[in-house]
């Protein structure tokens, strides 16, 4: 690998469900680095995407009515693209654990470990957390016998399967770790592996499965699969080009960082780098395990119904919005809380005050004073040395906090100039300075606003690009800003002409805004409801088609348009109606249970079609002489059959 190459990853998400705001965390965040590292003139390549086998999508795919769980992760994993689409993230992979190469690598790790000595078949009992696949021992799930990871209800299952000799690396985890201080980050991440997992003792790990069978299948025994963690793992391996292009391989492993939840870090940290040991390849620089967003301090979950979608609050705040919330607000190794009115604040007093507001001053100004050109600076005075001084201190700042994933800190050092840039506005007061015959010092003032803010968007370029090139264009500025004139006074050319245009984050009413936010999270959460609904529906009435008749048969059928002349209760069945049909030549009784969608007023009178010649039956002492043709939806939704055009009672449906 060059020096100037990286590889990056975010884990490969489960398609169970829709993602939430929490999922986007991890990869915001890296789609982020990749721009920075891209930015300063590193090689970046970007691997995300979906981990695709296992019982939970088995179960969830028969569940839903699907034989093969694929029909049911198609749409899951086209929905997961869109919205890394709609997020702007640019990533270099997208890595379905079903793809057919890497089904090849999986079988082809099973079997190099096995035939090496490093897997090898026995028996597993444990505590089993189908929801987690997970199985956990006496002491991990406690009296109550309950998961350690998700809370719910554990049960004991015993089964043949095939382990890892994960034991055998204990002692070269641990030296791996001391020979290599920052390959786990945060440091007390790896404080935790040791005391957690490490300082006891290490057990070999059972990695397939036979109780359920959708996943890779070990290649000489196919009735186990391999169980997820070697089959997702890999996936980094396989994105980056092992078994096919050894070319794009050599060039990007080792990875250079792992990101992932901080639930995940055993999986990356333990089990993972004894793998690659075993395979004799070299481990990743570094596994970094960010903290959770929460929602009101809560884990968002299904049961809890706390999930936050991101597709509102982009649509309505712009990706922009959410990426700095995300950013800004939590400190990546930890844990942080999104709240909507944690949310609106900062975008009204970070984006709306601070940044929107001098932009739009800015350029007002400048339309104003000097005719909307950007003028030249001639003298400087202290404030105006100050905030030059100010201004080219902060790449330095912010390369240096992104060297540790420091997003939140970066953003700091921003605003630093931009608080700066606002206090320069009321310490130099244009407006006073604009009435000066002499405009030496109105157009030193402004052209130094404008150069500020040529800054900014330098520095906010890789982690705000719509808004930097938003800014940049309000200052005339057409071209893609490149990183080191974020450290260089007075490039831009005076005569520059600026375009007013509109806020670009205005100011928000709290109240109105969270309650929007909920109302626009639940119409989405209603309208995806919908359309599986639909789609269910779709697949209910394309499956349950009836078998195959002729037309002889069709000819059996004696179906006449009537008019209902009399509607009453049934003596003897309260959900039931009598009816009197004219079907033209003679009236017939009709009993229906019609009651519950139409009322008595609206069947009488009501012309609709009759099957004529089905056998009399007795409902509650009366004999029905027919039937009324209706049809129902599915989903309840009942309606009698009618025609467009009137016709006469007795016309027979031919
Ligand atoms: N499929 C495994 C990862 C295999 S990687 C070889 C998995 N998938 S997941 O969909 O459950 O989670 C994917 C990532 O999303 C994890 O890193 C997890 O920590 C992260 N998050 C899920 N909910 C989250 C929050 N609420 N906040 C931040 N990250 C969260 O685990």
């Amino acid at each position: 690998m060059t020096k100037k190459s990286l590889y990056v990853t975010t884990p490969i998400y489960y398609p169970n469900d829709f993602l939430h705001i929490g999922h986007t965390y991890c990869t915001i965040a890296v789609d982020t680095y990749k721009k920075f590292k891209t930015y300063q003139g590193y090689d970046v390549f970007f691997t995300t995407g979906t981990d695709e086998h296992g019982q939970k999508l088995e179960d969830n795919a028969a569940a839903n009515g699907y034989d093969n769980p694929l029909d049911y992760i198609d749409p899951i994993v086209a929905s997961t693209k869109k919205l890394w689409e709609s997020l702007d993230i640019h990533y270099d992979a997208f890595i379905r654990s079903t793809d057919p190469q890497h089904e090849k690598n999986v079988q082809a790790i099973f079997q190099k470990l096995y035939d090496q000595g490093d897997i090898y078949k026995g028996d597993y009992e444990g505590y089993y957390c189908t929801p987690c696949e997970s199985f956990w021992t006496e002491t991990q799930v406690g009296e109550d016998h309950l998961c350690p990871d998700c809370g719910r209800p554990v049960q004991i299952q015993k089964e043949e399967t095939y382990f890892f000799r994960l034991s055998k690396y204990r002692e070269r985890l641990l030296q791996h770790y001391k020979d290599n201080p920052s390959f786990i980050m945060p440091k007390s991440r790896e404080h935790e592996m040791i005391n957690n997992f490490l300082k006891d003792g290490l057990e070999d790990l059972s990695v397939t499965r036979s109780s359920f069978s959708w996943g890779v299948k070990v290649p000489f025994d196919p009735k186990h699969v391999v169980y997820v963690w070697i089959d997702a793992l890999s996936c980094y391996l396989t994105a980056a080009g092992y078994g096919y292009d050894q070319e794009r391989f050599e060039r990007l492993w080792p990875a250079s960082t792992h990101f992932v939840g901080k639930e995940i870090m055993r999986f990356h940290t333990i089990i993972w780098p004894a793998i690659l040991m075993a395979l004799g390849l070299e481990l990743p620089k570094q596994v970094f395990g960010h903290g959770w967003v929460l929602f009101d301090n809560e884990k968002m979950s299904k049961s809890k119904k706390n999930i936050f979608y991101p597709e509102p609050i982009i649509q309505t705040y712009g990706v922009d919005a959410l990426k700095y919330f995300l950013l800004r607000e939590f400190s990546f190794g930890q844990d942080g809380s999104f709240t909507r009115e944690k949310f609106i604040n900062r975008l009204n007093s970070d984006l709306a005050n601070d940044l929107g507001n001098l932009v739009s001053r800015t350029v007002s100004m400048i339309e104003k004073y000097t005719d909307g050109l950007i003028p030249e600076a001639r003298t400087y005075n202290e404030v105006d040395e100050d905030l030059k001084a100010v201004a080219l201190t902060i790449l330095d700042k912010v390369n240096e906090k992104m060297e540790d994933y420091d997003f939140s800190g970066a953003f700091e050092d921003i605003w630093t100039l931009i608080r700066r840039t606002n206090k320069y506005v009321d310490e130099t007061e244009p407006w006073i300075a604009a009435k000066d015959e002499d405009k030496t010092r109105i157009n030193t003032i402004l052209y130094n606003l404008s150069e500020s803010l040529r800054i900014i968007s330098n520095l906010l370029y890789p982690f705000l690009t719509e808004t930097s090139l938003k800014i940049r264009h309000q200052l005339g500025l057409e071209d893609l800003p490149k990183i080191e004139d974020a450290k260089v006074w007075a490039m831009t050319k005076p005569g520059t002409r600026v375009k007013k245009s509109e806020i670009i984050f205005p100011r928000l009413d709290v109240k109105v805004e969270m309650e929007a936010m909920v109302d626009k999270n639940e119409a989405l959460i209603k309208a995806r409801e919908e359309e599986k609904k639909s789609q269910d529906l779709k697949d209910q009435i394309a499956d349950d088609k009836k078998p195959e008749i002729t037309l002889d048969d069709l000819e059996k059928l004696d179906i006449r348009m009537g008019t209902v002349k009399k509607c009453i209760d049934h003596p003897n069945a309260d959900r039931l109606y009598v009816l009197t049909v004219d079907l033209g030549h003679k009236d017939i009784t009709i009993v229906t249970n019609l009651k519950s969608k139409y009322s008595i007023e609206e069947m009488e009178g009501r012309k609709l079609f009759v099957l004529y010649n089905l056998k009399p039956h007795n409902f509650r002492g009366i004999d029905s002489e027919g039937m009324l043709l209706a049809a129902e939806d599915g989903d309840g939704k009942l309606a009698l059959l009618t025609v467009d055009e009137e016709l006469r009672n007795g016309a027979k449906v031919e």
